[in-house]
């Protein structure tokens, strides 16, 4: 069976197995309603705590807490039948150490049933990412454009255009994928350094502005599908405009609304029948 006729969920293992074949398809996901829409076309869910900026508005990703990664994750999980499903640590639930790590890890798994967890940070990270693997919890890696540490980096512009940077971040690649993850997020990093990451691990890349090097492809759904912010991205290609489309039938909506057009009689119960009240 081809993998986008399948119903039942793709594993990890699965997606490990993808390296090198076919791309890998993943977008962001953080709700019920938008998962339904988005599984039959995906291979992998990142539940991403890009979520604190997209759906609640925060300047950053690090006010984003395990409960929220929890609750999203669950949420997605009910909406979806057939995508793997990875879900962020989100910033100070595992930096500490590898035991506080993996009880945030297993709470995200029990609690959210997701399949996976991701983690952003290179070699800093290799002895948690180890930790948990070792007890049956598949990590996904991130490296290179890591935004829980916007405060360390200094913004969000994409890396790796130095050879001291570009060795640095291939050095994180090597060290997660030696670690035990299996796959590596690739964000915000310029092409020949995604390339020669990818070569360099036998484990998938998942590029986000980090070029078609990688093993996969991911973008925050809110941003190709216009719902995000008015500054669209280098690396985002927008694949609709339901921004747009909102702000249309908002204003239609109070336009009818303040004409007395809405609702007609077709919206009403009992309209133009005698009710018996009067
Ligand atoms: O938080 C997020 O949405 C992510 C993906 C874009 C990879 O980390």
């Amino acid at each position: 069976m081809s993998i986008q006729a399948r119903t039942t969920r793709i594993t990890v293992p699965e997606i490990r197995a993808r390296k090198g074949g076919e791309p890998i398809v993943c977008l962001t996901a953080y709700t019920t309603p938008m998962a339904q829409r988005l599984d039959p076309h995906v291979d992998l869910f990142i539940i991403g705590d890009s979520l604190g900026m997209v759906l609640y508005g925060f300047e950053s990703t690090l006010p984003v807490t395990l409960d929220m990664m929890i609750a999203h994750g669950a949420a997605v999980r009910r909406g979806s039948q057939r995508a793997c499903l990875t879900v962020d640590m989100p910033f100070a639930s595992y930096q500490e150490s590898p035991g506080v790590a993996f009880r945030s890890a297993a709470r995200l798994m029990v609690e959210a049933g997701c399949s996976s967890v991701k983690i952003e940070g290179g070699r800093e990270m290799a002895e948690t990412i180890a930790f948990l693997t070792d007890r049956g919890i598949p990590v996904m890696g991130h490296v290179g454009l890591v935004p829980q540490s916007v405060n360390s980096l200094g913004g969000y512009r994409a890396r790796g255009r130095d050879d001291a940077q570009a060795d640095e971040i291939l050095a994180d690649a090597r060290a997660v994928a030696d670690a035990g993850a299996f796959s590596i997020v690739l964000e915000g990093i310029v092409e020949p350094l995604a390339r020669e990451i990818t070569e360099a691990v036998d484990v998938p890349t998942i590029g986000i502005g980090a070029s078609p090097a990688c093993d996969g492809q991911v973008l925050v759904t809110e941003d190709l599908t216009g719902l995000f912010g008015d500054f669209t991205p280098k690396f985002v290609k927008r694949y609709a405009e339901l921004g747009e489309a909102i702000g249309e039938a908002a204003a239609a909506y109070a336009e009818d609304v303040r004409a007395r057009r809405f609702p007609g009689p077709e919206h009403c119960f009992g309209a133009g029948k005698n009710s018996g009240r009067g």
